[in-house]
């Protein structure tokens, strides 16, 4: 009988128990695999499938879903979809599904530890304590930027940029942000965010917060001009994707000392870095851990795993992208 229950392969291990959602309703087999799965392994895993959790990390492309005559859902367990070709899995019929809002505070938290760590150079102390080199206190010793007063740029005011707007009242920053369509009036009084242009904000901004889904559009949105448009001793701060900003061009322009620094989750070519990125010390870098408080991703798992139940009993799933 059991052999006869539709297969939901995740990709990796998960947190939680997301997993006893499927008992009798459906067989589980998960992989462990030891790096990132190749577009090859995480086709010949998927090949049997009925529905898959895949990570932001997996190439979820043409050609897996194309090779994979089972598969009816695609569960990314992440907000962002970069990572899904969506138009082949709409062209197959094949749902995909991701796990929003969930992570919105999470995800805002971090960007806040990173602007606050850039801003202030934490990285730069910590790194000063654990090397033994800290004589005592000093007036000019790393000093940082003060953030009251100063203007905070969002690009990308979905969910989890306002959630990050949300909190710079705290710290006394004022708020503008981009993007294509504009907020309603009264979304922008309740934020308290001034509407401006990309280079109108990165130009006025002390410090920019990338909040945009990675599409062709939006690839390389700060580019070697932009990055060149942002005030001298601004920071960057990047949770989004990677690739939203040219990291080569990034590298330089810190190298150069045009910005005061930057705070990075996410990189062009994760998990590897630009070379330079590493070597500076301006930068305060973090593994991807956007979305990682404990219970936001054990309940990411619950989502992932309902919404792959969902398509695979014939329902409507909960997070349907696209
Ligand atoms: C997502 O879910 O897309 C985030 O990048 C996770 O941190």
């Amino acid at each position: 009988m059991a052999g006869r229950l539709p297969l939901i392969v995740l990709t990796s291990p998960l947190p939680g128990d997301a997993h006893a959602l499927a008992e009798g309703r459906a067989r589980v087999r998960t992989l462990r695999p030891r790096g990132p799965l190749s577009e090859d392994a995480l086709l010949r895993a998927l090949k049997r499938a009925d529905g898959a959790v895949t990570l932001l990390s997996h190439p979820v492309t043409a050609r897996v879903l194309e090779s994979c005559s089972n598969l009816k859902v695609v569960s990314n367990y992440a907000v962002g979809t970069d990572n899904v070709d969506l138009e082949a899995a709409r062209r197959l019929g094949i749902r995909v599904t991701n796990t929003p809002d969930i992570l919105t505070e999470a995800t805002a938290d971090l960007a806040w530890t990173l602007l606050l760590g850039a801003a202030r150079r934490a990285p730069e102390g910590d790194r000063m304590m654990r090397a033994g080199r800290f004589r005592g206190w000093a007036p000019d010793l790393l000093l940082g930027m003060d953030l009251r007063g100063k203007l905070l740029g969002i690009v990308g005011m979905g969910r989890i940029g306002k959630a990050v707007a949300r909190r710079a009242p705290a710290f006394g920053l004022k708020v503008a942000y981009t993007q294509r369509r504009r907020l309603l009036a009264s979304e922008e009084a309740a934020l308290g965010a001034a509407y401006m242009d990309l280079d109108e904000l990165l130009s006025a901004a002390d410090i920019v917060s990338l909040h945009c889904p990675l599409t062709p559009q939006t690839r390389h949105l700060l580019d070697d001009r932009r990055l060149r448009t942002m005030k001298p001793g601004a920071v960057l701060v990047n949770t989004s994707r990677g690739a939203v900003v040219d990291e080569a061009a990034l590298v330089r322009r810190l190298r150069e000392g045009g910005l005061g620094g930057a705070g990075l989750d996410v990189y062009e070519g994760e998990p590897e870095l630009a070379p330079g990125l590493r070597e500076l010390s301006n930068v305060f870098l973090l593994p991807h851990l956007g979305s990682a408080g404990a219970e936001t991703r054990a309940e990411m798992a619950r989502m992932a795993v309902a919404d792959c139940l969902a398509v695979i009993e014939g329902r409507e799933p909960a997070h349907p992208v696209g």
